[in-house]
C-alpha cells in the first residue's frame, strides 16, 4: 500500500485551520535563509504557501551567502524579543562560514518551531515532550498510520542527520523499538536492513535502497528528495520496493507534506505555550 502523505496532511492542517480560526492574533512565522539554496527555496516557498492557507502570517528574512554570522545573530535576538512573532526557523543548511550551533542556539527556546536547540532537543528525548523536530514527528505519524505496532519492532535508520535520522532513531526508542542507525561510514547495510520491520531512508542517494535490502512486508519509508535524470525521487527503488513492501512513502507526496503539517502543528503549540506563560 502506498502511504498517501500528502491526504495525512492535510486532515493535519485542516483541523489546524479550525483552531487558528479561534485565535483572536494570528500567529506569525519567522523563516530565516542565508543564501541561495535551490532545495531551500523551494522548502521555503512550500512552508510560506502552507502558512497563508492555514491563517499563519509568514515572514522571510533573506541573507546573501557571504553575510557575517553575527549580523544574523543580530535579526534572531531582535525576532527573539519581537511579540508579534510566535516562531523563528533557520533554514538549513547554513554557509560553512557559519557556524550552525552558534546560530541554532541564539534562537529562544520558546520560538524554536524547528525543536533544533539543545533545550529543546533534550526536553523531546529526555522527557519524551510532545515537541520534536517536524520531519521525525511527521515520519511516527506515518508509522503509527500503517498500524504497524513499534513496540519491539526492529527499526533500520539510515542516515544520522541532525535534521532527521539522530531525532528519529532516539523518538523511535522513546516508543521502544529496538533501532539500529546506519550511515555512509556502515559496513554491509544490506545485511543489517534485511531484518528490518520498519526501514527509514534519510539520506538523499537515489536508489540506495533496493528490494534485495526489505524484508517482505516491511514498512518503508523514504525521506530522500533527489533528481535523476530530471525527476524527483527519494532515497528507494520505488518501482521495485512497493511490490515487496506492505506499506511504502512516495517521492513527492509522501513524508514532504508531513514536515510542513508539523511545522504548522508546532507552530501551535509555541503559540499556545506562549499565550499561557504570558498569562501566568
Ligand atoms: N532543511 C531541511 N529540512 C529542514 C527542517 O525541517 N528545518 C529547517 N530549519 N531546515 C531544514
Amino acid at each position: 500500500m502506498i502511504i498517501d502523505g500528502k491526504s495525512i496532511a492535510n486532515e493535519i492542517l485542516e483541523s489546524s485551520k479550525i483552531k487558528i480560526k479561534s485565535f483572536k492574533v494570528l500567529p506569525c512565522l519567522a523563516a530565516v535563509v542565508v543564501g541561495d539554496y535551490e532545495a531551500s527555496a523551494i522548502y521555503v516557498r512550500n512552508k510560506a504557501r502552507v502558512c497563508q492557507q492555514v491563517g499563519i502570517e509568514f515572514l522571510k528574512y533573506k541573507f546573501p551567502s557571504n553575510i557575517q554570522q553575527k549580523k544574523i545573530i543580530d535579526l534572531i535576538k531582535k525576532l527573539n524579543s519581537d511579540k508579534n512573532i510566535t516562531a523563528i526557523l533557520v533554514q538549513l543548511p547554513l554557509p560553512r562560514h557559519i557556524d550552525k550551533r552558534t546560530i541554532i542556539e541564539s534562537i529562544s527556546p520558546l520560538k524554536d518551531v524547528d525543536a533544533f536547540t539543545s533545550e529543546n532537543f533534550s526536553k523531546a528525548v529526555l522527557k519524551n515532550s510532545n515537541f520534536w523536530p517536524c520531519t521525525p514527528s511527521g515520519i511516527i505519524h506515518l508509522i503509527k498510520y500503517t498500524g504497524i505496532k513499534i513496540e519491539s519492532s526492529n527499526c533500520i535508520v539510515i542516515g544520522r542527520s541532525e535534521i532527521v535520522g539522530k531525532p528519529l532513531a532516539l523518538a523511535l526508542l522513546n516508543l521502544d523499538a529496538s533501532v539500529t542507525i546506519c550511515h555512509s561510514k556502515t559496513i554491509n547495510l544490506t545485511q543489517r536492513c534485511i531484518g528490518a520491520d520498519i526501514l527509514i531512508s534519510a539520506v538523499g542517494n537515489p536508489k540506495l535502497v533496493t528490494e534485495n535490502m526489505v524484508k517482505p512486508k516491511a514498512v518503508v519509508i523514504d525521506v530522500g528528495i533527489n533528481y535523476l535524470d530530471g525527476k524527483l525521487c527519494g532515497d528507494v527503488d520505488f518501482e521495485k520496493v512497493s511490490k515487496i513492501a506492505s506499506y511504502i512513502t512516495p517521492v513527492p507526496g509522501g513524508v514532504g507534506p508531513m514536515t510542513i503539517a508539523f511545522l504548522i502543528k508546532n507552530i501551535l503549540t509555541l503559540y499556545e505555550n506562549n499565550l499561557r506563560t504570558n498569562e501566568s
